[in-house]
């Protein structure tokens, strides 16, 4: 019997989107592009789904003219707002093609080849971080799951060694991501934020301090947000080894910069910590969404996740599967964008790139101590640096940084640094021109 099918190809329409595709990792985004207040998307878009549909066509065209047009190109090398992203073109072109493949990389039997490549990548992460065969992990959509995974299998191990506390708690400093609260929120489990210094690395006595019965993992930055402070992890490690602590490190920004291995010293006593996260689709050139969680003994990861069910029993239990290692079931192989572009350019391409924006930032920095009329506050710590504008408050800056956002010529955010607004930069884009940047902060003089 033959019959139509329930959805209709139209291979001239495919085509142009995987044009589209192509010019778009070519080219890159128009860096004025930017998000439109509900009203004018509502008129823009209007009711698009319809009960007839539109046709391929008129369909992608709303995405080509409309939705992509309001989005924030944060992979534009002026972007310099937050934790930006810059995929190579190896990575983006990949991640298209991984669109295609249509792989269920939950489990072993689903998407084997996926999971060993992913893994491969994971391997290299954790070799960086001086972890030897044990260590394992999987990739989980971002920074906050891979935070929330990490501290559910922390909680468990403690409670496996010492029972259940009257009440959980855990321990991080102030400029912990705001992620870390919104876990305790979800795990319901107090958390004790102890403060940082004046370059945003913990008090470590404080944290000794602030260590209470139930207290069952610390958090430690690799790359604070808005600072990009790296606590002392040598001595956070100590003190979780002499508590019975598990040592979490939240390198979902920071860590990237472990591919130069000559950062090594700055992550001093990573190796002794119990898990690390960091987020590919930041600082390490993948696209989103993208965070590798690695614990250093995959097994303990494993005890703390997993799900059962009658129709999960035909499944293979010879191998871990990355449902195994996180809160989630379903998954794409979301690791193989970083994998395929580590395998095209080799790992020594990333460390000369992380190297590159180092310098980037570095230029930036030096630019800003040398322009009248601005403050360099902080840094670069990593790539993060802090300035202040005598002179204009925040209405000001931001009415300045808007201006510029809406020309394209540069995303520049204030944030607010020890009771103050300053602005703040981040680069993570090796094709970030600290010449053109230095050019738009000579606006605010
Ligand atoms: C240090 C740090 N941790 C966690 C996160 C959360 O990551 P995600 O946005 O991928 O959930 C971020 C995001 O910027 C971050 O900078």
């Amino acid at each position: 019997m033959t019959h139509a099918p329930a959805f209709a190809s139209d291979p001239a329409a495919l085509s142009a989107m995987l044009g589209w595709a192509e010019t778009r990792i070519r080219t890159g985004p128009d860096p004025r592009s930017g998000a439109l207040p509900r009203d004018r998307l509502d008129a823009a878009l209007g009711g698009s789904v319809t009960a007839g549909g539109l046709g391929w066509d008129r369909a992608f065209a709303l995405f080509s003219d409309v939705i992509a047009p309001s989005c924030r190109p944060f992979d534009h090398p002026t972007s310099l707002a937050f934790v930006a992203a810059a995929p190579t073109p190896a990575a983006q072109g990949f991640d298209a093609v991984l669109g295609a493949a249509e792989i269920f990389a939950g489990n072993w039997d689903g998407g084997s080849g996926a999971i060993h490549a992913e893994n491969q990548a994971l391997d290299w992460l954790a070799g960086l971080a001086g972890w030897g065969d044990g260590a394992g992990g999987v990739f989980v959509s971002g920074g906050t799951m891979g935070n929330l995974s990490a501290l559910h299998a922390a909680r468990v191990a403690f409670e496996q060694a010492h029972g259940r506390p009257e009440r959980f708690r855990l321990l991080a400093s102030t400029e912990a991501h705001s992620s870390i609260a919104a876990i305790a929120r979800v795990m319901d489990v107090a958390l004790d934020l102890v403060p940082a210094d004046a370059t945003g690395r913990i008090d470590v006595e404080a944290a000794k301090d602030a260590l209470r019965p139930g207290t069952f993992a610390i958090v430690a930055n690799a790359g604070a947000t808005n600072s990009g402070a790296v606590d002392d992890l040598a001595a956070l490690a100590d003190l979780a080894e002499a508590r019975g602590l598990w040592l979490h490190v939240d390198g979902a920004y920071g860590l990237a910069a472990l591919a130069d291995p000559g950062t090594a010293p700055l992550f001093a006593g990573l190796e002794l910590a119990d898990s690390f996260i960091v987020d590919p689709h930041k600082w390490l050139f993948a696209p989103y969404d993208s965070c590798a969680l690695v614990y250093r003994d995959v097994t303990r990861g494993a005890a703390a996740h997993g799900q059962r069910g009658a129709y999960l029993d035909a499944l293979d239990t010879h191998h871990l599967n990355p449902s195994d290692l996180a809160l989630h079931l379903s998954r794409r192989p979301r690791g193989l964008p970083l994998w395929f572009s580590l395998s095209v350019y080799g790992t020594e391409a990333y460390a000369a790139a992380i190297r590159r924006t180092f310098r980037i930032a570095q230029e930036i920095a030096d630019g800003i101590e040398a322009m009248p009329g601005l403050d360099l506050v902080l840094g670069p710590q990593l790539t993060v640096l802090l300035f202040r504008v005598p002179g204009m408050d925040r209405a000001a800056l931001q009415a300045w940084a808007e201006g510029h956002r809406r020309s394209g010529a540069l995303l520049c955010l204030p944030t607010t640094w020890r009771g103050e607004t300053v602005l703040r930069i981040c680069v993570v884009n090796p094709e970030t021109d600290p010449t053109h940047v230095l050019r738009v902060l000579e606006t605010l003089t």
